[in-house]
């Protein structure tokens, strides 16, 4: 990283699932700050395009975050194009309501719809971050030792997670247990990593939720009492890797929503 992290200027980040939504505000507040970044998603997404609007300090690499050889493609052109890597926002993820049990039908939640979603949003953030922080071991340490940050996107859902959301709250849960770990794996080579919980937020992922359920949440949202932007969860990712002190730890960032029950059948 820079001597002086006072802004991310400079910086060069890969952010997964930087083709849409959240990881969509990341990239473009990173690059209008002044940093480089690498979108790493899916081939079919809309990261090419993403990446000609921001000019060159950003590129697209396709890449499926449960795919060891995407992401060590995505590394290889990392370092040959911005030569380093100082921080990885794993944003990719996916959501499916699905409840554990259909009474009404007689059918079992799928097991193989359970270990999708836990292998692209569990298992894919650990994937990156384990490749991913031997490339960003070799930075050169600022004057705190520190050579870089891992930012996970967990979810309100890691804490109260909707009906019908059993799996997605486990896979959210996990990057929350797995936040102290790592960071505690990677102080020897002075990488920090911390986990956002975002609350809702206005991305493409909301068409996911049940209508009827995002409109008892958003009535439920004490202030600002609406539904969040992009942006101000890539606000969130500046601060992180602006400030060497937040390590180990998951922040809300929800407007003090917390998910009731409403009995459903
Ligand atoms: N929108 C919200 O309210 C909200 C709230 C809490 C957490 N989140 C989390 O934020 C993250 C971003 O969600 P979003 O709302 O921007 O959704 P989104 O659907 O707009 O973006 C998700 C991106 O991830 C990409 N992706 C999916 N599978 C991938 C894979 N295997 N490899 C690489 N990329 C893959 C998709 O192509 C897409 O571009 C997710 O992890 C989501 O769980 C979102």
């Amino acid at each position: 990283m820079s001597s002086t992290i006072k802004d991310v200027k400079g910086l060069v980040a890969l952010v997964t699932g930087g083709a849409s939504g959240l990881g969509k505000g990341i990239v473009e507040r990173l690059v209008r700050n002044g940093a480089s970044v690498v979108i790493c998603d899916l081939e079919s997404s809309n990261g090419q395009n993403i990446a000609d609007e921001l000019g060159g300090k950003c590129i697209f690499v396709p890449t499926d975050v449960t795919e060891e050889k995407d992401i060590q493609e995505a590394l290889k052109i990392t370092k040959a194009k911005f030569h380093k890597l100082d921080a990885v926002i794993n944003c990719a993820g996916i959501l499916k309501y699905e409840s554990v049990y259909n009474f009404k039908e007689d059918v079992p939640h799928s097991l193989e719809d359970f270990m999708k979603i836990i292998r692209v949003n569990l298992a894919g953030t650990f994937n990156v971050t384990r490749l991913a922080v031997g490339l960003m071991a070799k930075n050169k340490p600022d004057e705190d030792g520190q050579k870089g940050v891992i930012i996970n996107i967990s979810s309100l859902a890691a804490f109260d997670g909707a009906q019908g959301t059993t799996c997605y709250a486990a896979s959210k849960a996990g990057l929350v247990g797995m936040t102290l770990p790592l960071s505690r794996d990677l102080a020897c080579e002075g990488i920090r990593c911390c986990t956002i919980a975002p609350g809702v937020f206005d991305t493409p992922l909301c068409k996911y939720v049940p209508e009827e359920d995002l409109k008892e949440i958003l009535k439920t949202v004490p202030f600002p009492h609406r539904i969040g932007k992009p942006d101000e969860v890539a606000h969130l990712v500046k601060a992180i890797i602006e400030n060497p002190m937040l390590n180990g730890c998951t922040i809300r960032i929800d407007a003090a929503v917390r998910l009731g029950f409403s009995r459903k059948d």
